[in-house]
C-alpha cells in the first residue's frame, strides 16, 4: 500500500452515504445508549471487569491489569477454564438442550450437537487427551476441516490446559511441520479427508508428510470424516488412532483444570514481514472475556438467534467468532464446511433460508465474488430471517457494503464492518449496530474500552486525517507474546513510539467525526481473499526452488480477492522462463504454503531494480503490478531497466 499520509484515499472519505440503526433494531437492541463510550473511557479496568465478572471463575481476581509496557496481565489472580465458560455453564441452566453447533456438511450431511452433548463430547475427548500423556501445558496441533470435532478437540485441549495449535486445512504439509515444529507438539489430531468443492482434501495424506519431520509428535488421532476416505489412509500401528474408536471408552466426565488467567490458551500462527509465520500467544481470562464482550454487544447476540461466521476456525476469526465468543455467550452456531459456490452459488442463502439464520458474519472477499455471481442467487432463497450483517478481514469497498446491505439484508439489517487482527484476539474498531450511524467503507469507532489514534512516522497524533493506526492502551484480548520469540515480540508491535503503543501496522483515516477508515497494511503483509500471507514468506518459497536466482513479491489490487500476488522472479543462467516453468513455481510455492498463496502473476526478468548497494526496491515494484506511474527511481542503479520490466509486465499479465 502507498503511503497512507497522503491524498491517495481521500476518495474513500468523499463517502456520505450514512445508515443510522433502525428505529425497529434499537428498539431490541442490547446497546442503545451512546453513553457506553463514555462510561467506558472513564474507567477502562472497571468496563472490561464488568465483563469479565459475567464469565465464570472459579478463582476471583485480585487486580484488573497489572501493566509494565509491552507486558500486560489481565485479571490477575483470577482463575477459570474457558470448556467451562463455553460448555458446563450453559449445561446447568436452560440452555442444557439448547443447539450449541448446527453443522452441515459440503456433500449435505447435518449434525446437531447440543449443549449436553458438546459437554459429554469435550469430556470425553479431554479424557482422550490425557490417556495420550498430554498434560496441562503440553501443546496439541489441530489440522481438520470445519467439522464440530475442531471445536471439541480446542475446548478439550483448553479443558485440560493443554494449549491448541489449530493450523488451516489449506495449509501444505510443510507449513504443518513447520507449525509443530516451532512449538513442539505432542499429539496431532487431523481427519482422513474434508470436502472442498466435491473434492476430498487429504488430511492425513498431507500430515503423513509433515510427520516424517516432526519428533515430538507421539500420537496421531485421526477422525473419520469421509466414508470412502478411510480406505486410502495409513495408519501407522502405536502412534496413530482412529478418534470414534478412543471416544468409545472414554469416559464423558472429565474435571476441568482451573487454569489461571494468564495460562496460555493457544498459539495460532500467522504471517509477519519475515520470511516465518510467527506464532501469537493468547492467554485464557482477558481473551475469553474480550471475545465474551465483543460478540455480546456487536452482534447484539441473544439466546433466539442463529448465528453464522463464515470463517474457517483454522484463522482467527474463527477460534474468536466460531469458538469462545459465542459459545461463551450460549449462543447458536451454524457451521458449514465447504466452498460457497458448491454445488451451486447460492448455498450460502440456501443454508441462511434452511436453518434460519439470524446473523450472518462473512468477509469481503466473499461479498465482492457474490456479487460478480449476481442477485438472482440470493433473490430465489427467503433471506427474512436476518437481522444483522458484519464483515471482517480487509477493508471492505462501500460498493460492496451496500450491495450486501440491499441484497443479503434486505435494506433491513445493520451492517458492522469489524477491523481486528490475530494479535489483538477481539474486535477493536466496529459499530455497535443500535447505536452507530454506519458509513459505507467506515470500520466507525473503537469498540468502548479500547484506545486507537493515527499517527505519523514521528508518532505525533493526527487529529484527523490519514496515518498509522496505533492502540494506545492495553486491551484483554491482546496477545501475549510471539511463542519462543519474546524479543521479537516488544519489538514487532511495541517499539515504534515508545513501549505503551500498539503498532498495527495498518494505515487509517480519521474523518472529523471521529470514523476510522482503514485502508490496509503498511507493511510487507498481504491480504489476499482476507488471509495474511508475508511477501517474505513468498519471496523464501520461490527462491528455495533450485532455478530461481532471486525473487521479489508485491500485492497488486484485484476484483475480487482484495489483493492478488505479483512476483518478479530472476532465473539462475542458463534457466528459461517458459510458461510451464512459470507454472511449475506456482506449483512450488502451493507445496511451500498452500495454494492460498500461489501468485497470481509471475514475471521471469534478468534484473530487479536495486539500490546502488544491492536492496531490491520493492516501491517500484509495486507501482508496476498497480499500473502507476513509477516513483522516484534516482537511487537506483540502472533506472533505465524500468520502463522495460513495465512494458514486458504490461504485456504478460
Ligand atoms: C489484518 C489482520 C481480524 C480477523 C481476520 C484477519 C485487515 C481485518 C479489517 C477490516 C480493514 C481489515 C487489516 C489487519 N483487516 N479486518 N474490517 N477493515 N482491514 O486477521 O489475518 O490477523 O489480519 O486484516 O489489515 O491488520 P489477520
Amino acid at each position: 500500500m502507498a503511503d497512507p499520509t497522503t491524498a491517495e484515499f481521500s476518495d474513500l472519505l468523499r463517502e456520505d452515504r450514512t445508515f443510522p440503526p433502525s428505529e425497529a433494531f434499537r428498539a431490541q437492541a442490547l446497546v442503545r445508549d451512546e453513553a457506553i463510550y463514555a462510561e467506558a473511557a472513564r474507567d477502562p479496568e472497571a468496563f472490561w471487569a464488568r465483563f469479565a465478572a459475567e464469565l465464570e471463575w472459579s478463582t476471583p481476581w485480585t487486580q484488573v491489569l497489572d501493566w509494565q509496557p509491552p507486558h500486560a496481565k489481565w485479571f490477575v489472580g483470577g482463575k477459570l477454564n474457558a470448556s467451562v465458560n463455553c460448555v458446563d455453564r450453559h449445561v446447568r441452566g436452560p440452555r442444557r438442550n439448547k443447539a450449541a453447533i448446527i453443522w452441515e456438511g459440503e456433500p449435505g450431511d447435518r449434525r446437531t450437537l447440543t449443549y449436553h452433548d458438546l459437554y459429554r463430547e469435550v469430556s470425553q475427548f479431554a479424557n482422550v487427551l490425557k490417556s495420550l500423556g498430554v498434560t496441562k501445558g503440553d501443546r496439541v496441533a489441530l489440522y481438520l476441516p470445519l467439522i464440530p470435532e475442531l471445536t471439541i478437540a480446542m475446548l478439550a485441549c483448553a479443558r485440560i490446559g493443554a494449549v491448541h495449535s489449530v493450523v488451516f486445512g489449506g495449509f501444505s504439509a510443510e507449513s504443518l511441520r513447520d507449525r509443530i515444529n516451532d512449538s513442539l507438539c505432542k499429539v496431532l489430531v487431523t481427519a482422513d479427508g474434508g470436502y472442498r468443492r466435491g473434492q476430498i482434501v487429504p488430511l492425513k495424506q498431507m500430515a503423513d508428510e509433515a510427520l516424517e519431520g516432526t519428533p515430538s509428535i507421539e500420537s496421531v488421532v485421526i477422525v473419520q470424516r469421509g466414508e470412502q476416505a478411510m480406505k486410502m489412509v495409513h495408519v501407522k500401528e502405536g502412534r496413530d488412532h482412529w478418534y470414534h474408536r478412543l471416544m468409545q471408552d472414554a469416559s464423558a466426565r472429565c474435571e476441568p483444570e482451573p487454569m489461571d488467567a494468564e495460562d496460555m490458551l493457544y498459539i495460532l500462527y500467522t504471517s509477519g514481514t519475515t520470511g516465518k509465520p510467527k506464532g501469537i500467544v493468547h492467554t485464557t481470562g482477558g481473551y475469553l472475556t474480550g471475545t465474551y464482550a465483543t460478540t455480546k454487544l456487536v452482534f447484539d447476540m441473544k439466546d433466539e438467534d442463529v448465528y453464522w461466521c463464515t470463517a474457517d476456525i483454522g484463522w482467527v476469526t474463527g477460534h474468536s467468532y466460531v469458538v469462545y465468543g459465542p459459545l461463551a455467550n450460549g449462543a447458536t452456531v451454524m457451521m458449514y464446511e465447504g466452498a460457497p459456490d458448491w454445488p451451486q452459488k447460492d448455498r450460502f442463502w440456501s443454508i441462511i433460508e434452511k436453518y434460519g439464520v439470524t446473523i450472518l458474519y462473512t468477509a469481503p472477499t466473499a461479498i465482492r465474488a457474490f456479487m460478480r455471481w449476481g442477485t438472482d442467487w440470493p433473490a430465489k432463497h427467503d433471506l427474512s430471517s436476518l437481522r444483522l450483517l458484519g464483515s471482517v478481514g480487509e477493508p471492505i469497498n462501500p460498493e460492496a457494503w451496500v450491495w450486501y446491505y440491499k441484497f443479503i439484508g434486505g435494506e433491513r439489517c445493520p451492517v458492522v464492518d469489524t477491523w481486528w487482527q490475530t494479535e489483538t484476539g477481539a474486535i477493536m474498531i466496529t459499530p455497535l449496530p443500535g447505536v452507530t450511524t454506519t458509513r459505507p467503507g467506515s470500520a466507525s469507532r473503537p469498540f468502548p474500552g479500547i484506545s486507537a489514534e493515527i499517527r505519523n512516522e514521528k508518532g505525533e497524533t493526527i487529529p484527523a486525517g490519514g496515518g498509522l493506526l496505533a492502540l494506545t492502551r492495553p486491551w484483554p484480548s491482546m496477545l501475549r507474546g510471539i511463542y519462543g520469540d519474546p524479543e521479537r515480540y516488544a519489538r514487532q508491535y511495541w517499539n515504534k513510539w515508545g513501549l505503551g503503543v500498539y503498532v498495527t501496522g495498518d494505515g487509517a483515516k480519521l474523518d472529523a467525526e471521529g470514523n476510522f477508515w482503514l485502508l490496509g497494511r503498511v507493511d510487507d503483509v498481504l491480504n489476499v481473499a482476507g488471509h495474511r500471507i508475508g511477501t517474505m514468506e513468498v519471496e523464501s518459497a520461490l527462491v528455495d526452488h533450485p532455478s530461481v536466482a532471486e525473487a521479489a513479491v508485491v500485492g497488486k489490487p484485484h476484483a475480487i480477492k482484495g489483493q492478488s500476488i505479483a512476483a518478479f522472479v530472476t532465473l539462475k543462467e542458463g534457466i528459461f522462463g517458459t510458461k510451464a516453468h512459470l507454472e511449475l513455481l506456482r506449483e512450488h510455492v502451493a507445496k511451500k504454503i498452500g495454494a492460498i498463496a500461489k501468485p497470481d502473476d509471475i514475471i521471469f526478468t534478468a534484473d530487479l531494480p536495486k539500490t546502488r548497494s544491492g536492496k531490491i526496491m520493492r516501491r517500484l515494484l509495486r507501482d508496476i503490478a498497480e499500473g502507476k506511474a513509477v516513483g522516484d527511481t534516482t537511487t537506483l542503479a540502472d533506472p533505465s531497466m524500468m520502463a522495460k520490466l513495465k512494458a514486458q509486465y504490461e504485456n504478460e499479465t
